[in-house]
């Protein structure tokens, strides 16, 4: 039988429509739309593509937004004196450096100095350590969007095995740690892990962001288990790709993201979420 379908493109377009609507009951109330200032360094291809879905998405749902582009030989310093005004700025309810920066810029030391309110990817140790806590207060965008399309199986997370592909610092650790606070066990593997299908035969829940084209196959997956694909690459014919065997995992999973059109929109929708949530904190209503 064939895997259900996780519509992330249909379930994204609803949270923004909600977003939209709140944004219109706080401008019919008199408030200011919540800001959202995005900084792009150097000219990636990829992340011109994904700073312009997120702007565009900002307008859709009435925000205030603003692209900053920098060439990519900016000093971290120049970055770091651009992030010290928009945190004094009152209009600017998140800032959203996009990652990766160019060679010679510490992104740590830039994460670092955005304030913690204004975090809305939710980079920085502050909220990180906050979910580590279970007290999330800006969670990072894409683990926060895998929760969400979880949620919409309707399967209770409680006591499921998880296994998250990648250790990276904006979506498998705190993927780990959404899953860990949902009352999963979870598991983060990566390059070094040994018996990779093996462990992931076991999970009940997969999520995929390595990077790989095509890696995880039909028969790593357990019959049943909900598949989350977290990669985006590109192929030599210019077509896109996620982590995931998509065609021979969807004949063994129960559920499965498509890519494009699952977690990819899903990351766009959250960072709105985000943004209202922390103009709502500015607004004293967190
Ligand atoms: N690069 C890839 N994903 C992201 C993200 O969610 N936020 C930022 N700032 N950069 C990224």
């Amino acid at each position: 039988m064939s895997a259900q379908i996780l519509d992330g493109k249909s379930i994204a377009a609803d949270i923004r429509e909600q977003v939209r609507m709140q944004v219109e009951q706080r401008t019919a109330a008199g408030q200011r739309p919540p800001g959202l200032v995005v900084v792009l360094v150097g000219d990636n291809p990829a992340s011109q593509v994904y700073v312009r879905n997120k702007q565009l998405a900002c307008e859709k749902a009435g925000f205030h937004s603003e692209l900053i582009e920098l060439p990519a030989d900016t000093s971290e310093t120049a970055l770091l004196d651009l992030i010290d005004d928009l945190n004094g700025r009152e209009d600017v309810d998140g800032i959203l450096v996009q990652l990766p920066l160019p060679p010679g810029i510490d992104e740590h030391a830039v994460t670092e100095r955005i304030l913690p309110s204004k975090d809305v990817d939710g980079f920085h140790p502050y909220n990180i350590g906050r979910l580590a806590l279970r007290m999330p207060l800006l969670r990072p965008c894409t683990p926060k969007g895998v929760m969400t399309l979880l949620g919409r199986t309707g399967i209770s997370l409680e006591g499921q095995d998880a296994i998250v592909l990648g250790q990276s610092n904006i979506v498998g650790r705190p993927m780990f740690l959404e899953l860990l606070a949902a009352r999963c066990t979870p598991t983060v593997c990566h390059s070094r892990t040994r018996d990779l299908p093996e462990k992931v035969k076991r999970a009940d829940i997969v999520v995929a962001a390595v990077g790989v084209p095509n890696f995880v196959q039909g028969d790593w997956v357990k019959p049943g288990a909900i598949v989350i694909d977290v990669g985006i690459n590109r192929l030599e014919d210019g077509s896109l790709c996620g982590d995931v065997a998509f065609e021979a995992v969807k004949e063994v999973a129960g559920w499965i993201t498509p890519v494009p059109g699952g977690v990819g929109p899903m990351t766009v929708a959250t960072l709105l979420q985000n943004t209202l949530q922390a103009a709502e904190l500015h607004a004293g209503r967190g």
